[in-house]
């Protein structure tokens, strides 16, 4: 695309849009959002978005209701101010778990939030694992969906001895994921059947797969109160697991995560940086600046990134 290429970010993850920007080789687009007594948020752009290619960086991170309206209030601006084109990147898309009617008199709020986005003016989105990639299928606009996969492979291989390793899927929802990675670091995979007891609290109903002896690998897209991590670790270790290892595209941690990940028996666990990163003993911090700013350089360019999606 023949027009300036700029960077802005919300307030939810400056330090990711900061990398990401630094990885293109630009510097972050000047912005200022304020709240006013009244609680009502307030945008500006500090420097000129004329038929400029804007990207803006915004995670749905607590508090991801003031996340979200920022974002929202980030576009319209954007648009107001003449922007060639507003590409909203959302490198944690909380609100994807809401994907479906599956109660009675319940709001498909992954749904909704599209429509809002839409409306705001965005003209793209770019994001990264979504926890339903169906919800990519809310959108009329483009979706580009990356995967943490090469990331995460890529820490279990030079971090953990494969020699003797199962990778592990620690619910249904996380077959395909861990099924691809799998395949990929040229392991067998074993599966927990997990069954939901509330918001924070899973219960682990059956295991399916030989894990004794062995080094588990647990994948899943997102760790929030940890309550399923904790309970796959745990039932691992029963099964006779060596050792468990743990990697999601998006550390929540939110509640009582941290605390749970300290006294389990879990050797280490490793999310990206789509959330701001946490500090704790056992917590590793993966990267994808690199691949947000590629998706957005080749975007911009009018190439393809279809080869950043597996
Ligand atoms: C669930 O379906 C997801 O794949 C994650 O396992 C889940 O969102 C994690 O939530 P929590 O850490 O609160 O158990």
């Amino acid at each position: 695309m023949d027009r300036p290429l700029l960077i802005f970010s919300g307030q939810s993850n400056r330090p990711l849009a900061q990398a990401i920007a630094e990885a293109l080789g630009l510097p972050l687009g000047k912005s200022t959002t304020l709240r006013f007594a009244n609680d009502n948020l307030f945008v500006r752009y500090e420097e000129s978005l004329r038929e400029g290619d804007v990207f803006i960086v915004q995670s749905f991170t607590p508090p991801v209701q003031d996340h979200l309206m920022e974002l929202l209030m980030m576009i319209d601006a954007a648009k107001g101010a003449s922007a060639a084109r507003v590409t909203a990147v959302i490198p944690y898309f909380s609100y994807a778990r809401s994907d479906k009617k599956d109660a009675p008199r319940i709001s498909i709020t992954a749904r909704l939030i599209a429509d809002l986005l839409q409306t705001a003016g965005a003209d793209r989105v770019l994001t990264m694992t979504l926890h339903s990639p169906q919800v990519h299928g809310f959108f009329k606009i483009p979706v580009d969906h990356l995967s943490a996969e090469p990331v995460i492979a890529n820490y279990f291989a030079t971090r953990v001895d494969l020699e003797n390793a199962v990778v592990v899927a620690p619910d249904a929802g996380d077959l395909k994921r861990a099924s691809s990675l799998a395949r990929r670091l040229g392991l067998p995979l074993a599966f927990i059947d997990k069954e939901r007891v509330s918001d924070t609290e899973v219960r682990v109903r059956m295991l399916v797969g030989e894990v004794e002896g062995k080094t588990a690998l647990i994948v899943d897209d997102e760790i929030s109160t940890a309550g399923s991590l904790v309970e796959a670790v745990e039932a691992l270790m029963q099964a006779g697991a060596k050792e468990v290892y743990a990697a999601a595209t998006h550390g929540v941690y939110v509640g009582p995560a941290l605390e749970r990940i300290a006294k389990s028996s879990v050797k280490e666990v490793a999310a990206t940086d789509t959330c701001p990163p946490k500090e704790g003993p056992k917590l590793r911090t993966l990267t994808v600046a690199p691949l947000f700013a590629e998706a957005i350089w080749r975007i911009h360019r009018g190439e393809s990134v279809s080869s950043l999606f597996t």
